[in-house]
């Protein structure tokens, strides 16, 4: 395989990834679940600290007490959540920016997949921390949602032009 190819397959999972916020019932296989969590386990981290801890959630009971959020209703109906934990005290400067590297390596993966998924920032760290059981040195940066996508295809989103948003050598805005 050619390196070229390579970037393709990646960029390919990179631009086909939508937010998805209607699940069916279908259970995500254990196996593409581990590949996922495979993505984020080998993610960079500064210093390689790895100052994170990923709870998986399906049990449905524990899922409800993670809809706390206005815009995290939806949890309710996915199969899996994914709560990506940062380790405060290893890494204080850093677990945040780490955590986040490895949970989008989740999602890329899981778009390879054939999976949906959302970030979830919708929520109350207390609320979760609670029902999960997260101790305190730890943080809850952010969730995802994984499962099978019920939603019907979308329209391209706006996104902004690389011109929009790059610069060379210094930078340069409008
Ligand atoms: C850090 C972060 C937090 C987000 N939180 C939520 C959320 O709580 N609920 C939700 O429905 N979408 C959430 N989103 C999804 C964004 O709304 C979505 O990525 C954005 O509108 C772009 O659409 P797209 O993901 O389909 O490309 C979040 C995204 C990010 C990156």
């Amino acid at each position: 395989m050619t390196l070229s190819v390579v970037h393709m397959d990646v960029l390919d999972a990179i631009k086909n990834r939508r937010s998805v916020r209607k699940y069916s019932a279908e259970a995500v296989p254990e196996d593409a679940l581990m590949r996922v969590l495979e993505a984020g386990r080998i993610a960079p981290s500064a210093n390689n600290l790895q100052p994170w801890h990923f709870v998986v959630v399906r049990d449905p009971g524990t899922r409800k007490k993670l809809t706390g959020g206005k815009y995290a209703k939806f949890l309710e109906e996915c199969p899996v959540v994914i709560a990506g934990c940062g380790d405060t005290k290893k890494s204080p400067e850093w677990h945040v920016v780490d955590v986040t590297i490895a949970l989008q390596n989740m999602v890329t993966q899981a778009t390879a997949e054939g999976l949906g998924t959302c970030w979830i920032g919708s929520f109350d760290e207390k609320e979760v921390k609670d029902a999960l059981g997260v101790p305190d040195d730890f943080s809850v940066v952010a969730m995802l949602t994984l499962g099978h996508s019920k939603e019907k295809a979308r329209g391209e989103r706006r996104t902004k032009a690389i011109d929009e948003i790059t610069s060379r050598d210094r930078f340069a805005k409008g």
